[in-house]
Order: structure tokens, then C-alpha cells, then sequence
């Protein structure tokens, strides 16, 4: 078997938590072959980047490579994450492109190519990684490297006129034709992205292969999971450690409700508040009986759009504590730090309601992490927003609009009051497909769809969410 080479902007720490979806999904997917992961250091310097750090942990392999200041500030500040990222999101108000900045973009994907070839052995397979490295296939390829490269979208693919309002969206899906496979989160994605290159470059779709361009690329869905079995078992054990029992103790007998997100303007955060804010105006009896605990890491702390809008959350939550806490009762709890994953999972277990309720995700795992964690007697009630890609699978949440603080005030006054009948229902429902769709079908599907390039597409796509 060839080695895996997998290439993604933040390469996960064994060591670290909190490093978004991408890294935890990677993390849970090794398997038994050599893995290369290659990627950003994390660390900015004054001076240009040094040689490619590299680092054995067992069959893993990590390659590394720091990001020079206007690198750092170009390609993954300002292009990836104040343009790609609100443009794939739906919030096309706040990109702002520049052509400074996508010639950052690029520079830095040419130089990740410049650093990964020489390294590549003739039978290795290639699998990048998400939105900032959409380029990097077109440059490997250009410095004639020819094994199998796949591309796995993390974010959502935006509808052809949102995308459109990118001034260069027309050589950014050009380039996803040099890799041999492209993956999507769902089908709605997938659709998405055929229905750009019918509309924008005159394409078509024949058996999951995408024409245009005077070329052609195959495309499919694969929704990314987490390692079920593993979660369930963890949460379990996760109850009787002390962070988990500290928590319980400090509920007394009001019920818990939870929510978990990198604080980003994409995961309705200030709806949500406000939500939980209607609930309690509107239904006395929850003002303490109940507790919400909002765990909310930093996220890309340089960005002026997530300064504001965690400064907009802290008065928020600020407000409604003052509004409806007691010296001895503050109804939301607001936590701006990582924990352990099994910390995490005791916390859901210890929960009896989610709150996922993202304006657009591309999946979002926490969905699927808060099902599994759960009591199978006595499940929690997962909130979830139809805009996560995870709500095309976990059909059983109950699905909310998040932009509609009214429908998740009720969803989640539904959810305190639901028995236990139906809250078990709906949980083996959704841990019945995540035992099948876990992180282990989701990476080999996705693996065995680059190698059998003849394999899936006429027998129909075993990850396509139902
Ligand atoms: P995104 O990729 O946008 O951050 P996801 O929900 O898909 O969103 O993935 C987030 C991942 O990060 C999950 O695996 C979750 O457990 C983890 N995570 C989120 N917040 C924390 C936290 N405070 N501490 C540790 N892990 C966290
Ligand atoms: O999962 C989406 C994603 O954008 C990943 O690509 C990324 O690693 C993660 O969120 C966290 O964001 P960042 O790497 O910018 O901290």
C-alpha cells in the first residue's frame, strides 16, 4: 500500500484540542498505512520561512512549513478567511477581495507544491484539504507530479450567484479540474457546484464526471463523520471524571443546555442567545430551572469581523444574565476556552439539550459528537439548524431556521419538555446512520473513490447522505 499524503492548512496535534473539524476528522481517520501530513507550522516569522520541519509520531508523519508575516496575513487572513470564507458561508457583504490578496494565495500555494513534490514517491496518494489550498492540485500538477489528488471541501459550495460575486471564481473552479476527485459535505453542495459550471462555464454532468473547460473532473458527496463507537465509549467513561462530575454537581437539579462552536460568525451565535433569551421572557418557569453552557473557543482572532462579533456576543450574554440571573443563578454560562475532547463528550452526556444551530456549516461535527455522547436510556434532544450539513443526515433533530430566534426559542422549549419515549426515538434513529456513516466509511469511500476512478459512480455513492 502507498503512503497517504494528506495536505491541509492546519495539520492536527495529537497534543492540541479545539482545532475545528478539519483536524479532528483527520485525527479519527488514520488507519494502518504511512501517513504524510503536510501543512502549516502554525508559526508566523519576520523572515521567510526556514526548511520543512519535519516530525515521526509512530506511522504519522508531519511536514511542516512556517508562513512568512505578509504570507500569513495575504493567503490565510485576509484571501482564505475574509474572502473564501464569507463568500462560501453566504456572507458576501463581508469579503473583501483584493488582488494583493490573491496573489498571496496563490504564492503561498505555489510554494507549498515547491516544498511537497520532491518529497512525493511514485505510488504515494494525494489528498488536499479544504478552501485555502483550492489551487494547490493546478500547481502540483504543473511541477509534473502525477499521482492520484483528491480534494475534500470542508465549507459549504456556494449557490452559482453567490459565488459568482467573486471576481475570480471563474480560475478557482478551473482549478478544482486538475484533481482526479472532488469531494463535497452533501449532495446540496455537489448540486451547487454543477449547477456553476452549467450556468458560469457552459459544463455538464454525465455519471458523476463533470465536463467543462475542455476538460473534466468527477465529483461526488461525502459526508465527513466522526469515529462513533469510539465517542459513545468515551462519553460514558467521561462521566465519572471530575470536570464532568463538577459540572452535574454544580447544576443542583436545573437542566443543562449546551452548545460547542469556534467562536465564528458563521455558527449563530448572537441568534442563539437571543433565543435563549426570548425562551426565558416568554417562559418564566425556565429562568431557573434551566442552565446553558456556551463554550466558545477564539477562532482567527485577527480578523476584525470575529473581534466584532464576539464583542457583540460578551454584551449579549452580558445583558441577559443581568436580566435574568440571581446571586446565586446566572441562566447562561459562557466559556471562551478548549477542553479535552472527553471533557467535551461528558458535557454532552451530562446535557439534555444541544443548541447547533449554524446560519451555514459545511457539516458540523459537534452534531454528531453530541449524539453519540449520549445516555441511550435517557438521550438528549440535538437542536439543529437546516443550514449544517449535518441536518441531511441526522433527520430526527429537531430541525430549526436559525435565522428565526422565535422557531429556536420553541424548538428548544420542545426539548425540555420531550419524554423520554421520543427523545430515545429520535436518538436510535440518528445513531443508527452514524454507526454506519461513521469517520472510518467516510475516509475509505472517499480514498477508494481516487483509486477505482470506475468504482462508484455506477454503483451509486455509498456515503451519499439519503
Ligand atoms: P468547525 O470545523 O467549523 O470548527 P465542527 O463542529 O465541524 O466545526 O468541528 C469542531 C470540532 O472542534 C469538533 O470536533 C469539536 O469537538 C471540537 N471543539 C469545538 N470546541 C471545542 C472546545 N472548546 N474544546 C475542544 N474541542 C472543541
Ligand atoms: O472545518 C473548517 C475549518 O475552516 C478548517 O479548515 C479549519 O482548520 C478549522 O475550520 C479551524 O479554522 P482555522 O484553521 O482557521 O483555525
Amino acid at each position: 500500500m502507498g503512503r497517504l499524503v494528506i495536505v491541509s492548512n492546519r495539520v492536527g496535534s495529537s497534543l492540541k484540542s479545539n482545532e475545528g473539524g478539519l483536524a479532528t476528522a483527520m485525527l479519527a481517520a488514520f488507519d494502518q498505512r504511512q501517513v504524510i501530513w503536510f501543512g502549516w507550522s502554525g508559526k508566523v516569522t519576520d523572515e521567510p520561512p526556514g526548511p520543512t520541519r519535519v516530525q515521526r509520531e509512530g506511522r504519522l508523519t508531519r511536514m511542516l512549513v512556517d508562513l512568512e508575516h505578509t504570507d500569513y496575513e495575504g493567503y490565510y487572513l485576509e484571501f482564505a478567511n475574509c474572502v473564501l470564507w464569507p463568500v462560501f458561508h453566504y456572507r458576501v457583504n463581508l469579503a473583501e477581495y483584493g488582488r494583493e490578496r490573491w496573489a498571496a494565495y496563490n504564492r503561498v500555494n505555489e510554494m507549498f507544491a515547491e516544498r511537497l513534490a520532491p518529497a512525493l514517491e511514485p505510488d504515494d496518494i494525494l489528498w488536499v484539504h479544504d478552501y485555502h489550498l483550492i489551487p494547490l492540485g493546478s500547481a502540483l500538477r504543473r511541477l509534473r507530479v502525477d499521482n492520484p489528488i483528491g480534494f475534500f471541501l470542508h465549507i459549504p459550495f456556494p449557490a452559482p450567484e453567490v459565488l459568482a460575486t467573486l471576481p475570480v471564481h471563474e480560475t478557482l473552479v478551473r482549478a478544482l479540474f486538475d484533481y482526479d476527485l472532488v469531494g463535497f459535505q452533501t449532495e446540496n453542495d455537489l448540486q451547487a457546484f454543477r449547477d456553476y459550471v452549467q450556468r458560469e462555464a457552459g459544463g455538464w454532468t454525465e455519471d458523476g464526471t463533470i465536463h467543462a473547460f475542455g476538460t473534466s473532473v468527477r465529483a461526488a458527496s461525502f459526508p465527513i463523520s466522526i469515529d462513533t463507537r469510539l465517542v459513545a465509549a468515551r462519553a460514558a467513561r467521561a462521566m465519572s471524571t471530575r470536570q464532568a462530575a463538577r459540572l452535574r454537581d454544580s447544576l443542583s437539579d436545573r437542566r443543562l443546555v449546551i452548545g460547542v462552536d469556534r467562536l465564528d460568525y458563521t455558527k449563530g451565535l448572537v441568534h442563539r442567545v437571543d433565543a435563549v433569551e426570548r425562551l426565558l421572557e416568554s417562559n418564566p418557569q425556565y429562568r431557573r430551572a434551566i442552565v446553558v453552557l456556551q463554550i466558545a473557543p477564539p477562532s482567527r482572532e485577527d480578523v476584525s469581523e470575529y473581534q466584532r462579533m464576539r464583542a457583540e456576543l460578551d454584551a449579549r450574554i452580558g445583558r441577559i444574565n443581568g436580566r435574568f440571573g440571581d446571586p446565586d443563578h446566572l441562566p447562561l454560562r459562557y466559556v471562551n476556552r478548549s477542553f479535552r475532547q472527553d471533557t467535551l463528550f461528558g458535557f454532552y452526556r451530562a446535557s439534555r439539550v444541544a443548541l447547533v444551530t449554524p446560519l451555514r456549516d459545511g457539516m458540523n461535527l459537534v452534531a454528531k459528537e453530541f449524539v453519540a455522547s449520549q445516555d441511550p436510556d435517557d438521550p438528549g434532544v440535538l437542536v439543529l439548524s437546516r443550514f449544517a450539513g449535518a441536518a441531511r443526515e441526522l433527520k430526527t433533530a429537531l430541525i430549526v431556521n436559525p435565522f428565526d430566534v422565535d422557531q429556536i426559542a420553541d424548538a428548544l422549549d420542545r426539548a425540555l419538555a420531550m419524554p423520554v419515549e421520543e427523545r430515545r426515538e429520535r436518538y436510535e434513529t440518528m445513531m443508527a446512520h452514524l454507526d454506519t456513516h461513521d469517520v472510518h466509511a467516510w475516509r475509505d469511500s472517499f480514498l477508494d473513490a481516487l483509486q477505482h476512478p470506475d468504482g462508484i459512480f455506477t454503483a451509486g455513492h455509498p456515503m451519499a447522505a439519503e
